[in-house]
């Protein structure tokens, strides 16, 4: 009888475990700071064993060639991508021997394992809860996991999506910059990177350094890290495993948009006003770009 207590209450804890948040998110700092600054937060992710070395080489085994990129890990922070030195090993190899290999890696789309998909959408499915009443419409779930050697650096670089990045094992510092400072990130700068084919490197200025936060991030600490914003990452005496979940929003994609149209709009000679500026304006432009691509696609649809 005694037994059988024992029994439900371990499986009861385990539930009660299983359904435990994985991200500790205080909501205040969430509303006041989602997609506008990058915060702070806490996971339990780091004992997770779609994180252990074993089960990432077998990821990057089965991943696509064109879902891994790798290089030298020993870069200087203001990299040309076209001059990125390789490290001479395979994918497998590199998560292999990552302690001393000298070596940054990432497995992108990590969610077409379903192993991995499913870990996504519970973190992702957290986060939606919060982030639904500020941008509605998450969509275009991804995830990243970033395999990187001791003192490894990831040069400093934007992205297009809005990102949490959950550090699993050891540290890394991210100096990440306000996605409002056009002293670091100019309106022309952010036309070009949504309109044209650029590489996620961005030019580092030394006069950039005093403008940033700085962040360090070790196992259970996890940072959100805004659309389109600079951002260099450093990595600390050991190897660093960190998994990045990340998603669009209606509002996103609305700025992609925009910063596409105002591009096209400046190739013709005119001003465009800041994405941001006008939300009428905004709205008009958003409707614009609408009908163009409509009539574009029944342009397309004729001719074929
Ligand atoms: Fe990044």
């Amino acid at each position: 009888m005694v037994a059988i207590s024992v029994a439900v209450l371990v499986n009861r804890l385990e539930r009660e475990m299983m359904s435990e948040p994985l991200l500790h998110i205080d909501r205040s700092v969430f509303n006041n700071k989602f997609d506008r600054r990058a915060f702070s937060l806490r996971h339990r992710l780091t004992d997770h064993p779609l994180f252990a070395i074993e089960r990432l080489v077998e990821l990057a085994q089965t991943l696509p060639s064109d879902q891994i990129e790798y290089n030298a890990g020993d870069l200087p922070v203001n990299q040309d991508p076209d001059l990125t030195p390789q490290n001479g090993l395979s994918a497998e190899e590199t998560v292999q021997r990552i302690e001393h290999c000298d070596s940054w890696l990432v497995l992108k789309r990590v969610e077409s394992d379903p192993d991995y998909r499913v870990l996504l959408d519970q973190c992702l499915d957290e986060i939606r809860d919060l982030s639904e009443l500020i941008q509605p419409n998450m969509h275009q779930r991804e995830g990243f996991i970033f395999v990187s050697s001791p003192g490894a650096v990831t040069p400093y670089h934007m992205d297009p999506e809005l990102n949490f990045l959950l550090q699993i094992r050891g540290s890394k510092v991210m100096r990440v910059w306000d996605p409002a400072d056009r002293v670091v990130i100019s309106e022309l700068d952010l036309e070009d990177y949504f309109s044209s084919d650029s590489h996620r490197n961005l030019e580092y200025r030394d006069e950039y350094a005093r403008r940033c936060d700085r962040f360090e991030l070790t196992p259970g600490l996890a940072l959100h890290v805004p659309m389109a914003v600079p951002h260099w990452v450093k990595n600390g005496d050991g190897v660093s495993v960190s998994f990045s979940i990340t998603f669009r929003t209606a509002a996103s994609r609305d700025r992609e948009r925009l910063y596409q149209l105002n591009a096209r709009l400046r190739s013709l000679g005119l001003s465009p006003h800041p994405v941001g500026a006008s939300a009428s304006r905004d709205a008009a432009k958003l409707g614009l770009y609408q009908v163009y691509h409509r009539a574009r696609r029944i342009l397309r649809s004729v001719r074929a």
